[in-house]
């Protein structure tokens, strides 16, 4: 949230904020229910509606493109997380790692989940993969506190394994209400896991990367992960194309 609108949201007592909050939630169940009825009744060969290609293209993007409606701002997300006990990775975590940076920010780098550094620290992206993540973002002419950095999930997967179903279930949520709340014009997926979770996709990331796509009207690109990085280095020349992309569209 930003400026004046932020002056006006702190008027808005907390329980208009979470009827807010369930309005939007409300809404986006009954746009996936009315998709799901038309698609079925497509698939069933009900005739009386359209049911070109074209059409149940569209239907099946209602979901993805729902309308944008927030409340929030990143500290009030940030309690409502709490001290969160919402799935099995809060036994082993040592502090949850919500993200940090600029709450108006343009750009966010979004990352998989935190390692033993970020664990540690409760920071994202602080160990060896992090700090060559500040490098490419200095590259940019930018720098971490001018940008927004988080992850698909808050607390380190055991032995950083990768993240559950259920544990990104639990923890998505809490992405998309930062995001919403920054609404950057902007969002670098970095890797494979941050990529296909943000756009319900399964394509691997040499596929889906320096490439633009839509997230909730915030434009996309994916790109290699900085730890994919320090293992493949013929790969930054990849990476440093798709940032140079980002830079020639971000107005900072
Ligand atoms: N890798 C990630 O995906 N995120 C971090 O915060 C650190 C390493």
């Amino acid at each position: 949230m930003k400026g004046a609108e932020k002056e006006v949201m702190a008027d808005i007592p907390d329980f208009k904020k979470e009827q807010g909050r369930a309005i939007a939630a409300d809404l986006g169940r009954l746009i996936e229910e009315a998709s799901n009825t038309l698609k079925y009744m497509a698939g069933e060969g009900c005739s009386g509606f359209d049911c070109s290609q074209e059409t149940l293209k569209i239907i099946d993007g209602w979901g993805k493109n729902r309308p944008f409606v927030s409340c929030d701002d990143l500290e009030e997300i940030q309690r409502d997380l709490g001290d969160c006990r919402r799935c099995k990775l809060c036994v082993e975590r040592t502090n949850i790692v919500f993200g940090t940076g600029n709450p108006a920010a343009k750009l966010v780098f979004v990352g998989e989940g935190p390692g033993y550094d970020e664990d540690q620290k409760g920071e994202p992206f602080v160990g060896k993969a992090g700090q060559l993540l500040t490098k490419i973002i200095e590259a940019m002419n930018l720098a971490r506190e001018k940008v927004y950095i988080c992850n698909i999930i808050k607390c380190r997967p055991p032995g950083n394994r990768n993240p559950a179903p259920d544990e990104i279930k639990a923890c998505f949520p809490f992405l998309e209400r930062q995001l919403d709340a920054i609404r950057p014009a902007f969002i670098c997926a970095l890797g494979t896991f941050a990529a296909q979770t943000l756009l319900d996709a399964d394509e691997p990331i040499s596929k889906m990367r320096g490439r633009l796509y839509d997230y909730r009207g915030m434009k996309v690109m994916p790109t290699f992960h900085p730890a994919y990085l320090l293992r493949n280095p013929e790969k930054k020349r990849d990476v440093w194309e798709d940032m140079k992309k980002l830079i020639s569209l971000i107005d900072v």
